[in-house]
């Protein structure tokens, strides 16, 4: 008698995808965020559709920019490990005969058999795909709070056998996703190296594998590691293409808080607070004992206790508003639109809205913010209408919004405005 085969075992599917949902940002605030690494396969993520075709054309337009300004700002090129020379770089960037990351690949082979390519500025040629960065970004600002810092969203790509710097620490969360090839990260935990020291930029850590974890990616996958995580990257040196997105986690409260108080201050003590010596009666008493406080300071005392409240939450409403106009980045992409009465201008981004905020201290003046820019102006109700409907998604003539004698001031504040790129 035949003997009854057993079913075939089906080969494995596609897992599910891994939603990106509240659920999970829930989830990542509570136990994950700045505790312990993450692996997800399969995420269902705007940033994660972009393909690699398109990172190859965003690659070469940024490319294009450098070549034109003569200035690789923005891309760092590694050979063996040694970071090459700014001139250097200019002749190592992708063109548009590459055809693709592969040929771009094909070519630097044949002339570094360990290579890699950062570009930490890519996402900002494409207003498109910067939004989908903005997507992620949002999100997890909303569980984990706004960075007191910044992002920024690296693409790394090349056959390199090691993190150029060997084994390190940053002052970063950091979100991976794999584009092209896989992709190999090894974490040890604080504790572990503090005891190892010698792991500290090492290349070579083979007795120290058996202690690391070991987060293996490919392109559709997402990891993330704390910023305490000690990490490099592995490969076999075949090609492979990564974004990194490092939340910098090293700017405590204590710091935002000073630095807007401290400007404040410093308008409010006037010239005194820029004397370079201080005069006094006596330094000490015949023991050593201090007691007096030279003058300058009892008058610097009196300006701190004059401070009013609503200074206080004007500073600091101020200096807040500037930072988040950022939306948690380093810099936004500014843009050359040269502005006059007859323009008609929209938002470049409805994701990216002009901040205002109406004085505390004074009822006619009015403060926006866009790109990490401030912009203090008074009596301009036509601006704050114009910024309104701009926000509100239209399309606007700017002469049927600024009009009469200040016409030329609020044209100058809009333009502040547009130099930060926030128009289209
Ligand atoms: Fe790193």
């Amino acid at each position: 008698m035949a003997q009854k085969s057993s079913p075939a075992p089906l080969p494995p599917g596609p897992s599910k995808p891994a939603l990106l949902d509240q659920k999970f940002w829930r989830h990542f605030a509570k136990n994950i965020w700045e505790k312990k690494p993450l692996l997800l396969k399969n995420v269902k993520s705007g940033l994660l559709e972009m393909g690699d075709a398109e990172i190859f054309d965003l690659l070469v337009l940024y490319s294009d920019r450098c070549r034109k300004l003569n200035n690789p700002e923005g891309f760092k090129f590694y050979i063996h490990g040694f970071k090459a020379e700014e001139e250097d770089v200019l002749q190592v960037l992708p063109v548009k005969k590459d055809k693709s990351l592969l040929g771009y690949h094909a070519r630097m082979k044949a002339l570094f058999s360990d290579y890699c390519l950062v570009c930490d500025e890519l996402l900002k040629v494409n207003l498109k795909k910067q939004d989908l960065l903005t997507e992620f970004t949002d999100e997890l600002y909303r569980h984990v709070g706004f960075p007191n810092r910044f992002s920024e969203m690296g693409l790394y790509l090349g056959n390199y056998r090691k993190t150029p710097f060997g084994v390190h620490v940053d002052s970063c969360g950091v979100f991976s996703f794999p584009v092209v090839g896989l992709k190999r990260f090894r974490l040890w935990t604080p504790d572990f190296v503090k005891k190892n020291p010698g792991l500290d930029r090492a290349f070579k850590y083979d007795k120290y594998k058996k202690n690391s974890q070991l987060l293996e990616v490919g392109p559709g996958d997402m990891t993330y590691w704390p910023s305490s995580a000690w990490h490099i990257a592995e490969s076999d040196g075949s090609f492979s293409a990564t974004w990194s997105l490092g939340v910098w986690v090293d700017q405590p409260h204590k710091e935002m808080f000073a630095q807007p108080l401290n400007d404040l201050l410093g308008s409010k003590l006037g010239s005194a607070g820029a004397t370079v010596t201080t005069p006094f009666k006596s330094l000490h008493g015949a023991t050593g004992e201090v007691t007096e406080l030279p003058e300058a300071y009892l008058k610097s005392i009196d300006s701190l206790k004059n401070l009013t409240a609503l200074e206080l939450q004007e500073t600091f409403l101020k200096s807040w508003m500037k930072h988040i106009s950022l939306q948690g980045f380093k810099t936004i992409p500014r843009v050359d639109f040269k502005l006059s009465a007859k323009s008609r201008i929209q938002l470049r981004s409805d994701r990216s809205l002009i901040l205002w905020q109406q004085a505390l201290t004074s009822k006619d003046k009015f403060f926006f913010s866009f790109g990490g820019v401030l912009v203090e102006s008074s009596k301009s109700s036509g601006l704050l209408k114009l910024v309104k409907a701009l926000n509100a998604g239209e399309f606007c003539s700017v002469n049927s919004f600024l009009k009469g004698e200040s016409l030329k001031r609020d044209l100058g504040s809009l333009q502040a405005l547009a130099d930060a790129g926030a128009f289209a």
